[in-house]
Order: C-alpha cells, then sequence, then structure tokens
C-alpha cells in the first residue's frame, strides 16, 4: 500500500504504548520525510464519535461481534481518510492500535466466529496492512496497574474494566498473532524501564529500514 511506511502498535492495557510512540517518533523526525501519528479508534472526526460511543459501554450490548463491527467501520474511514492517503505520500504513520485489536479484543473470548472474524477484517482492511507490528507484552496484573495509576479518579473504561481472566486471553491471542505472522511482529518485552523498551523497538526499526533499502536495490518489491 503506496511507498510509505504503516506500524502500528498493540497490546494490552498500560503496555506503554503511548510512551513509545511518542518516543518513536521523535527519533524518526531525522529520517521520515513525513510523519503521522494517529490512534485507533479514532483518527477522523467520525472515528472519534464512534470510540466515545464504544469506549463509554453504550454499545457492549451488542456483543463482541457487534463492536467489531463499529471499530471495523471507524477503521474504515480512518483507513480512507488518514492513513491510505498518507502513505501514498510516503510518510511514516505510526497507528496507536489498529485491527490486530479487534481479533484480540473482540475475539478474546472465543464466542465469535473466527472466519466471520477474518472476513471482516478483510473488508475494513483490504490491502492496508501494517508493515510492521509491535506487540508491547506485559502481564495483564502490571499493564492493569499501571492504567489505572494513569487514570487516577476515573472510572475505568468499557475493556479496562474486564475481569483479569479475559486479560489473560487477551494477552494469549496477541502473541498468538505474533507468532502466526512473525515477518510482520515483533513481541517487545514491556515489563522493562521505557529506555529499554524503545531501544528494542528502534533496533527492530532500523531493521527494517536496513531492509527496505536492499530491497530498493535489489528490486525487490
Ligand atoms: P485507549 O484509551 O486507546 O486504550 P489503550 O491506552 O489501552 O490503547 O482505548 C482503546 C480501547 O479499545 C482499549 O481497551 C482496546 C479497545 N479496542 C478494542 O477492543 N478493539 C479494537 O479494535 C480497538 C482498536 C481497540
Amino acid at each position: 500500500m503506496g511507498k510509505g511506511l504503516f506500524i502500528t502498535f498493540e497490546g494490552g492495557e498500560g503496555a506503554g504504548k503511548s510512551t513509545q510512540i511518542r518516543l518513536l517518533a521523535g527519533r524518526l523526525r531525522d529520517y521520515a520525510r513525513e510523519l503521522v501519528t494517529t490512534r485507533e479508534p479514532g483518527g477522523t472526526e467520525l472515528a472519534e464519535r464512534l470510540r466515545d460511543v464504544i469506549l463509554s459501554g453504550r454499545a457492549k450490548k451488542f456483543g463482541p461481534l457487534g463492536e467489531a463491527v463499529l471499530f471495523s467501520a471507524a477503521r474504515i474511514d480512518h483507513i480512507d481518510r488518514l492513513i491510505a492517503p498518507a502513505l501514498a505520500r510516503g510518510a511514516v504513520v505510526l497507528c496507536d492500535r489498529f485491527a490486530d485489536s479487534t481479533r484480540a479484543y473482540q475475539g478474546a473470548r472465543g464466542d465469535v466466529d473466527e472466519k466471520v472474524m477474518a472476513a471482516l477484517e478483510n473488508a475494513a482492511v483490504a490491502n492496508c496492512r501494517p508493515d510492521l507490528t509491535f506487540i508491547l507484552d506485559i502481564p495483564p496484573e502490571i499493564g492493569l496497574e499501571r492504567a489505572r495509576a494513569r487514570r487516577g479518579a476515573d472510572n475505568a473504561d468499557r475493556f479496562e474494566g474486564e475481569n483479569l481472566a479475559f486479560h489473560w486471553l487477551l494477552r494469549e491471542r496477541f502473541l498468538t498473532i505474533a507468532r502466526a505472522d512473525p515477518e510482520r511482529c515483533r513481541v517487545i518485552d514491556a515489563d522493562r524501564p521505557q529506555d529499554a523498551v524503545a531501544a528494542s523497538i528502534w533496533e527492530a526499526m532500523a531493521e527494517k529500514f536496513r531492509r527496505r533499502e536492499h530491497e530498493a536495490v535489489e528490486g525487490v518489491s
């Protein structure tokens, strides 16, 4: 898709994705001709409105498939209006969550047919697939504690409020996604100081850039 580079960040609650996106964006400014940072659900006006509906819990009664449909609708707008045009211009796009979050969160309990989930993903994402996905892995107890500390007195949102068993299933789902697609996914141990996490991410980025250059020289598409 386009000439740019599409990088997504995934993981459970409180894994530190937004901090790592900020740190990576800071380092990439010298390398990328254009840098776009965005998030899901959200990134466009329409998708941000859907975000409010979903994260407030108002759509919970639709069940996991209904919520997956709403996340996908938000994603379609996000891709059409923001991600695909940016990649076509040659931008590096850093996105906080993407389709793997739907697979993991809405698929965590296994109550939606995998084939239906895959068809929904293909319909929404088409060929706008990430070039590289960082899966920030952290034991759920630690991530949830960080998320709790971050939000202070505010209520837990729709998914943070799920029980611990759900968050363990979620972690397993993300690791399964990474195992199934090792070309695209890098699992990063996020239970470390943020500089160490950032160093691992930078290492994988540098490798990606090297590979891209090599492919350009060799004429590999
Ligand atoms: P956010 O505040 O961005 O959480 P975080 O900081 O953990 O990324 O809220 C996004 C929430 O929505 C998060 O709990 C994960 C969930 N989510 C899904 O369940 N499915 C999806 O497809 C996406 C994109 C997010």
